[in-house]
């Protein structure tokens, strides 16, 4: 088999010399001495004429570069460079560390392992690659949740910020509010995501909340004639569970003798339901 291969090249090679000794020479024209042609001086090549033969990188850098918009040169200072015997293409490519330090610390110095496009900037890098990672850059967060231990502590990052780097989640994934027209965006400001039982008593929160779980209560104070449905909740209770003590705010009431304290040392002996103080209307 291999002898007939052989045999037929070596046919092939001698009709081939057959045919260069059979055909009479075809001289071409000497070309023409034209010096005019060189009385130019070559310009560099401009980031138009880049794209037109990197059409990929161009468009790249056009829809995602951000701040990267600038000319290639800038990062490719050596380019058309790149000799495979020299086997030296990492060499002549731009390092992230000639213009960046390293921005998230020494841990994180691969910037094509997370920022796997040079020429996309403004691309996230995928969450699966970040996923180990979320506490060495956002120490912040780790620490809060740490710091103030609740059930969402025991959730992974990712269990909330899911899909992809960067999502912010929305309550409504995994909660229902405390009534039923009650508006997601709100729940932070009694919620810290990553501390959420660290709830604000202050005067401002959204009181309707109470009536979620107090709804007797709620009903009552929202009704009630007396001065205390003007107090918030929130101005007596300044934490959840948290029982204030009438004379807070209005210390021993001039017209009340210490005898009559001493008889009923509970002012709601009297006064009954702080909640709907009977009053004299
Ligand atoms: C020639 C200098 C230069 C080089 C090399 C360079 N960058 Fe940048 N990069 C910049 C400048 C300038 C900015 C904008 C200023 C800033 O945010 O610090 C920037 C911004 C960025 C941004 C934010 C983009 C945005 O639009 O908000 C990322 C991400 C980034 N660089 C990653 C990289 C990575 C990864 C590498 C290596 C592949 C790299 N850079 C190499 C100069 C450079
Ligand atoms: C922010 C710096 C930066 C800018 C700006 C930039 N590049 Fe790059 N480019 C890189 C890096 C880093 C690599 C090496 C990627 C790797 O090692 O995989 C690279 C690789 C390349 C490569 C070879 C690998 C490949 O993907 O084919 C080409 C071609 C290229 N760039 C063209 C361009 C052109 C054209 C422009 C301008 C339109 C440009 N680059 C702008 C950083 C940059
Ligand atoms: C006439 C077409 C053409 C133009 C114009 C051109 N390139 Fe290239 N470039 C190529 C070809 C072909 C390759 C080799 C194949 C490849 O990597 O795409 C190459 C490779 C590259 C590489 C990777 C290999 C290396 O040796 O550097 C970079 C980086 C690069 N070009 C940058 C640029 C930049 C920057 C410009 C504009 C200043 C530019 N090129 C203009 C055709 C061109
Ligand atoms: C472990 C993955 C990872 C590595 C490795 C990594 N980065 Fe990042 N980098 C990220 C993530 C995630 C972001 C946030 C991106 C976003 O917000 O869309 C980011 C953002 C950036 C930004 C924008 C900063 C800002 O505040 O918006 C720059 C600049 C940047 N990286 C440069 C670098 C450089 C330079 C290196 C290498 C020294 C590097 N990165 C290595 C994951 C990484
Ligand atoms: C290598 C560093 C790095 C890693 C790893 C990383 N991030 Fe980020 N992340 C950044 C940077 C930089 C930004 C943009 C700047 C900022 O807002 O802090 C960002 C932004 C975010 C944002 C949006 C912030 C906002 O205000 O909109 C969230 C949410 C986030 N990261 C969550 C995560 C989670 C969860 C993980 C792990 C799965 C993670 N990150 C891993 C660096 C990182
Ligand atoms: C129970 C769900 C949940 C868990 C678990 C969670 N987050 Fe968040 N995270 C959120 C929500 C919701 C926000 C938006 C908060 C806001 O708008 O104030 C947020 C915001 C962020 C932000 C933006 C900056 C900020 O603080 O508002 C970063 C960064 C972040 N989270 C990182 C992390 C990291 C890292 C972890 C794990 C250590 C983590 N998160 C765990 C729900 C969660
Ligand atoms: C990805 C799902 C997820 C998201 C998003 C999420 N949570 Fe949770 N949260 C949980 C789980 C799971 C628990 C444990 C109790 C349960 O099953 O309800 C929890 C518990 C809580 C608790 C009780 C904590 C404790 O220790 O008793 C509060 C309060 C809470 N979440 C509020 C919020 C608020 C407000 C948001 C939005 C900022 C939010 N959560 C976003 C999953 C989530
Ligand atoms: C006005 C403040 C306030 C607002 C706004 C608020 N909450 Fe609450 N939430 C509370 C209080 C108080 C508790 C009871 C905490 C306790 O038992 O220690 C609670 C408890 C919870 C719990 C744990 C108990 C349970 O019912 O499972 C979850 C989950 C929760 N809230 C989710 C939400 C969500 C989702 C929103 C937004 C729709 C929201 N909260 C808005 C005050 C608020
Ligand atoms: C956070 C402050 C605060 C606390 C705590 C408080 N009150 Fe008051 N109370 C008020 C205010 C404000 C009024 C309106 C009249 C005023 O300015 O004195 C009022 C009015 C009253 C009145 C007059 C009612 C009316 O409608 O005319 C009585 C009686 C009273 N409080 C009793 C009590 C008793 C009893 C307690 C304890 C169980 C108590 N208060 C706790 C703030 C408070
Ligand atoms: C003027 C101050 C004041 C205001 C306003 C007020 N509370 Fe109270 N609350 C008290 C005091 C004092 C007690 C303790 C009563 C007792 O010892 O019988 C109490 C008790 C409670 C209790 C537990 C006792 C029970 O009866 O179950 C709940 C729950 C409660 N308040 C919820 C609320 C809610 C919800 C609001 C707003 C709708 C509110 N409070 C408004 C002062 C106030
Ligand atoms: C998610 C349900 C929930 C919400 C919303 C809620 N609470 Fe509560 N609250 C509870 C539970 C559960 C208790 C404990 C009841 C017990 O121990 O019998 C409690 C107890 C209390 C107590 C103390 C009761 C005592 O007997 O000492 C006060 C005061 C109180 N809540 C006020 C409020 C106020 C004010 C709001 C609105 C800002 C509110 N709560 C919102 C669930 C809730
Ligand atoms: C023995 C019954 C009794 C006791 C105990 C009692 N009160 Fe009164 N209190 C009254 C009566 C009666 C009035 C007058 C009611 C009216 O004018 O409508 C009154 C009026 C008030 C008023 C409104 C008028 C004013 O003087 O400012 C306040 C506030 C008040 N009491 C607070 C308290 C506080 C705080 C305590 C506990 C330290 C307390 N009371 C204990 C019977 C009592």
């Amino acid at each position: 088999m291999t002898r007939f291969i052989a045999i037929l090249l070596a046919a092939a090679s001698l009709s081939v010399v057959g045919m260069v000794t059979t055909i009479p020479a075809q001289q071409q024209p000497l070309p023409q001495h034209n010096p005019a042609l060189y009385a130019v001086d070559p310009q560099p090549l401009t980031l138009d004429q880049c794209g037109q033969c990197h059409p990929v990188h161009f468009t790249d850098i056009r829809q995602q570069g951000g701040k990267h918009q600038f000319d290639c040169r800038e990062c490719h200072t050596t380019f058309h460079a790149y000799n495979p015997r020299k086997n030296n293409f990492s060499a002549i490519m731009p390092d992230c560390t000639e213009c960046h330090t390293l921005i998230h610390g020494d841990k994180h110095s691969q910037c094509l392992g997370c920022h796997s496009n040079p020429h996309a900037a403004t691309k996230a890098p995928s969450l699966a690659v970040v996923i180990s990672f979320c506490a060495d850059c956002h120490t912040d967060q780790g620490a809060q949740l740490a710091e103030k231990p609740s059930l969402h502590t025991e959730l992974s990052c990712d269990e909330c910020h899911h899909s992809e780097h960067g999502l912010i989640p929305s309550c409504a994934e995994c909660h229902q509010p405390h009534f039923s027209s009650q508006d997601f965006a709100g729940c932070i400001a009694c919620h810290p995501a990553h501390q959420p039982l660290e709830i604000p008593f202050n005067p401002d929160i959204e009181l309707q909340t109470c009536s979620g779980c107090h709804d007797d209560i709620f009903a009552k104070w929202q009704s009630t004639v007396s001065l205390h449905g003007q107090v918030s909740c929130a101005e007596c209770h300044t934490a959840h569970k948290e029982i204030p003590d009438c004379r807070t705010c209005h210390g021993t009431p001039p017209a009340h003798s210490k005898t009559m304290l001493k008889k009923f040392p509970n002012c709601l002996d009297c006064h009954l339901d702080v909640h709907d103080l009977p009053t004299k209307n």
